[in-house]
């Protein structure tokens, strides 16, 4: 195992409420954590709770010139990227810039990292990239959402074979009270207990849950390639 103390690692998607989770741990752990959203102004709070060790800078996957200014930020030992954008809906009615912001947020700009920053990584370094149980549980509506989140987990395989001895992994989350369902107003409980009671493990998740997976994705030196399930089993239900 290594260890996060005296580590670099940027998180990008980072106003979201599983990575400021992610942020908290790994500063626990003696990282450096610097988030990285389209809009780094609204990390201004999350940053200041944060405290000393915690930075925000613009970054935008869908603009490849955003992404090689990645590698002006100084040394890094670790990226995670939890970036999403949804295009849901029946096939029929998808909108073409829609798909292709939901490719450029899971697919396209993870592959750009990877083109840019794997060259300036510490050694003993590694990629973290965002799935989710839509990719294993289909369901109408989720086309776009399946297909992103699967392919970060084929993604994961291919680049930790082609970067190592970077390592690459993917994690899984299932549902996760991260904020991001807030929008559903009294919808969200109903939806919350529906999925509780059919998840093998009869909970939702919490974003601790899948900080701690990340931060054995960072750590462990002898996983690479694996897409780590944080899901309660949901993908088996
Ligand atoms: N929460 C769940 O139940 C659940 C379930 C399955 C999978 N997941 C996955 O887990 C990850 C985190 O979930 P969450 O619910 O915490 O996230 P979220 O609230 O949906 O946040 C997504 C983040 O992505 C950023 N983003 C979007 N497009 C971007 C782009 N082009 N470049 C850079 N950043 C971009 C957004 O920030 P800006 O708007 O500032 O750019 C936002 O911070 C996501 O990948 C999600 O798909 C979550």
């Amino acid at each position: 195992m290594s260890t996060l103390q005296n580590t670099r690692i940027l998180l990008v998607g980072g106003s979201s409420g599983i990575a400021r989770r992610i942020a908290k741990d790994a500063l626990a752990a003696g990282a450096e954590v610097v988030l990285g959203s389209r809009r780094p102004e609204a990390l201004a709070d999350t940053v200041a709770e944060l405290g000393s060790g915690a930075s925000a800078v613009h970054l935008d996957l869908d603009d490849e010139s955003s992404i090689a200014a990645v590698t002006t930020l100084g040394p890094l030992d670790h990226v995670v990227s939890l970036a999403a954008n949804h295009a849901n809906g029946p096939v029929a009615d998808l909108d073409r810039a829609a798909v292709e912001r939901a490719f450029a947020a899971k697919v396209v700009g993870p592959i750009l990292l990877a083109k840019h920053v794997a060259p300036t990584l510490r050694d003993g370094g590694s990629f973290v990239f965002f799935s989710g149980v839509a990719a294993w549980k289909p369901a109408p509506g989720l086309a776009v959402m399946a297909t992103t989140n699967g392919a970060v987990a084929v993604l994961a395989e291919a680049l930790a074979v082609e970067l190592a001895p970077l390592r690459v992994n993917a994690v899984s989350p299932g549902i996760v009270d991260s904020g991001s369902w807030d929008g559903m107003g009294d919808g969200k409980q109903k939806m919350f207990d529906a999925t509780a009671a059919s998840n093998p493990a009869r909970r939702v998740g919490r974003p601790e849950d899948v900080s701690a997976a990340v931060l054995l994705a960072l750590t462990n030196t002898f996983v690479t390639g694996t897409t780590l399930h944080v899901d309660g089993g949901g993908r088996l239900s």
